[in-house]
C-alpha cells in the first residue's frame, strides 16, 4: 500500500469518482493519507461527493504520473473519530484554514477491500489489494 500512497502523493492530483444513481461522477482530489495502516482521503460533509459515497460507498480514483497511471477500486468507510481526522489535516496545513478536526463537516474515509492497478502501455499491469 506504500507505493499506492507514494504515487498518489507524487502525482499530487487524483481523480474521484463516484455514483449518483446510474450517473457516473468525477472531480479532483488530492488528500491521500495513511493512518493505522489504512489509506484515508478527506471531503466535506456540505459536498455532493460526500452525499454519494454515503450513498453508495464504492469508489474509484484515477491517478497518472511519468506514463504510468493508478486505479484504486474500493469501498470507503468513514472514520468518525478526531485522530485520522487531525492526521489527515496535519498532513496537509493548507486544509486548516477550511477544516478542522472538531468541526462537523470535515470527514475522513479509509480504502476497504481496496484493489489498486498499476498500468502503462509498456508493462503488463500489477495489480494489489490492501
Ligand atoms: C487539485 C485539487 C485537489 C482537491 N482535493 C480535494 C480533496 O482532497 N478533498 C475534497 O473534498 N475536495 C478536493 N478538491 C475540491 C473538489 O474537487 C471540489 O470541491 C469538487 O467540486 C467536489 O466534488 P462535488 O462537486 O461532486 O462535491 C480538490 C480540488 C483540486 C483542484
Amino acid at each position: 500500500m506504500e507505493r499506492v500512497v507514494k504515487f498518489l502523493k507524487d502525482a499530487e492530483t487524483y481523480y474521484l469518482a463516484t455514483v449518483e444513481g446510474d450517473q457516473p461522477r468525477v472531480r479532483p482530489f488530492g488528500t491521500a493519507n495513511v493512518f493505522e495502516g489504512k489509506l484515508y482521503i478527506q471531503t466535506g460533509k456540505v459536498k455532493d461527493v460526500s452525499k454519494q459515497i454515503h450513498a453508495n460507498p464504492k469508489v474509484e480514483i484515477c491517478a497518472f504520473k511519468n506514463g504510468e497511471w493508478l486505479r484504486v477500486a474500493g469501498t470507503l468507510v468513514e472514520d468518525e473519530r478526531i485522530e485520522p481526522k487531525k492526521a489527515m489535516l496535519d498532513a496537509y496545513p493548507s486544509l486548516q484554514s477550511m477544516y478542522s478536526a472538531e468541526d462537523s463537516n470535515t470527514e475522513v474515509f479509509y480504502f476497504k477491500d481496496a484493489t489498486a492497478t498499476f498500468s502503462s502501455f509498456t508493462k503488463e499491469p500489477e495489480t494489489v489489494k490492501f
